[in-house]
């Protein structure tokens, strides 16, 4: 017998970059039966997704699915499919998660060449334009919102400076599709993959991706099929193998397509939350859920400048659906973060590498963009600033954001 009890999370309130509350219908919809993966009820389930999908990314790229696995699926997926040995890849840093796009690309034997910025702040089209020139790479990995920064890269105008140079772009959406436009054929993007645990209201580990035609036609350079499976008269491409077996973008396309070749068991459950994620976030309306998040970024920002808080870096460019704060001097930062987690149930963030310890973060992405967590969060901040010695007028916070939602 064993004296593990059952399981029962607290109840939380998940308002830092990331994870999120999940949207009480997809867990309803990850209690639901499985299914073998090639019964035609749940290979009808991934055509749906693949649908809804192209949707959310505004993208008629028929290669839109899911890869099993966390954010970080998708991103290594994509670099491990495209770049080659040898091929080079700039990266424009602007925070945490550029740096893993430069990680990850490196482990490909990318040649990286990384562009730096401060973090809090963004590139613009012509420093990146300009660094294509000079560097000439195969292959442009940017981060669309980095959450460790809060910082929004604007994407407009980059895939056009892609075309005329002949690069490949892809794009890290973790953190924005479904909070911001991702609209993957009028910017023309590549490659792009998210998460399902921001703006998408769902548990991380599923990563929605899609690409075009540009990337499939790297892709068939390099088709390669499993000896088991692999059907008469196959004909390998001529070009490297891709490094990863779980991560060939080849042979995940044989196995969302129409062949369907057998590759991994999907992830049943996670499917099933990914399709309900992302037939919420429709059924609301892409644009009305960003404005929603909108609204909720609005009323926040307002509640903590009245608490005398300044947010931290360029607001011009300011995701809005994650708000990084200076950490007042003299105020112990995990002392408060602690105090909301125990005393308010409720979460928020801090930051890594340079940042850490000096900004909180704060999420208002997906099922938990909603007044009454704005409202609450600040009235808990409210409380834990006082109680470590930063004098924040009581209840400015809460009225200046009602103020801002009315
Ligand atoms: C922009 C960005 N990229 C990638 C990731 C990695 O995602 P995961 O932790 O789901 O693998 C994150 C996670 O916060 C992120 O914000």
């Amino acid at each position: 017998m064993t004296s593990i009890p059952d399981l029962n999370p607290p109840p939380r309130i998940l308002m830092g970059p990331g994870p999120v509350g999940v949207d009480p219908r997809v867990l309803r919809a990850m209690s639901m039966p499985m299914l073998g993966q090639f019964d035609p009820a749940f290979t009808a389930y991934m055509n749906e997704t693949m649908a809804l999908y192209r949707e959310l990314y505004r993208t008629t790229n028929k290669w839109t699915f899911l890869v099993d696995g966390s954010a970080r699926a998708g991103v290594e997926m994509l670099l491990v499919s495209l770049i080659s040995p040898g091929d080079k890849v700039l990266v424009p840093v602007f925070g945490r998660f550029g740096h893993l796009l430069a990680e990850i690309s490196r482990r490909c034997r990318g040649e990286v060449v990384e562009m730096a910025r401060e973090w809090g702040t963004v590139f613009t089209a012509a420093e990146i334009e300009a660094a294509i020139k000079q560097h000439k790479p195969k292959v442009l990995a940017l981060v669309h919102g980095d959450t460790s920064t809060t910082m929004a890269q604007p994407l407009d105008g980059i895939g056009d400076i892609c075309r005329k140079h002949d690069v490949i772009l892809y794009s890290d959406a973790t953190a924005t599709l479904g909070g911001m436009d991702v609209s993957v054929d009028a910017l023309e993007l590549d490659a792009v993959s998210a998460g399902l645990q921001k703006c998408l209201s769902g548990p991380p580990g599923s990563s929605p991706v899609t690409v075009n035609e540009r990337v499939t036609d790297i892709i068939a350079r390099r088709r390669h099929v499993e000896a088991g499976i692999r059907p008469p008269g196959f004909v390998e491409g001529n070009g490297p193998i891709i490094q990863s077996n779980y991560f060939d973008l080849g042979m995940l396309m044989d196995y969302w397509g129409e062949s369907r070749l057998n590759h991994h068991t999907e992830a049943t459950s996670m499917l099933y939350a990914a399709r309900e994620a992302a037939r919420i976030v429709l059924a609301e309306g892409l644009d009305a859920c960003f404005a929603r998040h909108r609204r909720a970024i609005t009323a926040l920002t307002a509640g903590l400048a009245a608490m005398g808080l300044k947010l931290f870096g360029d607001q011009a460019h300011k995701m809005p659906n994650v708000t990084g704060v200076v950490i007042p001097d003299q105020v112990d930062g995990d002392g408060v973060r602690r105090m909301m987690l125990e005393d308010f149930g409720i979460e928020i963030g801090t930051s890594f590498g340079p940042l850490h310890g000096r900004i909180w973060r704060i999420g208002t992405m997906g099922y938990v963009c909603r007044k009454e967590n704005v409202l609450l969060c600040l009235g808990a901040l409210e409380a834990a600033l006082r109680r470590y010695g930063f004098k924040a007028s009581p209840g400015a916070g809460v009225d200046a954001a009602l103020a801002a939602y009315r």
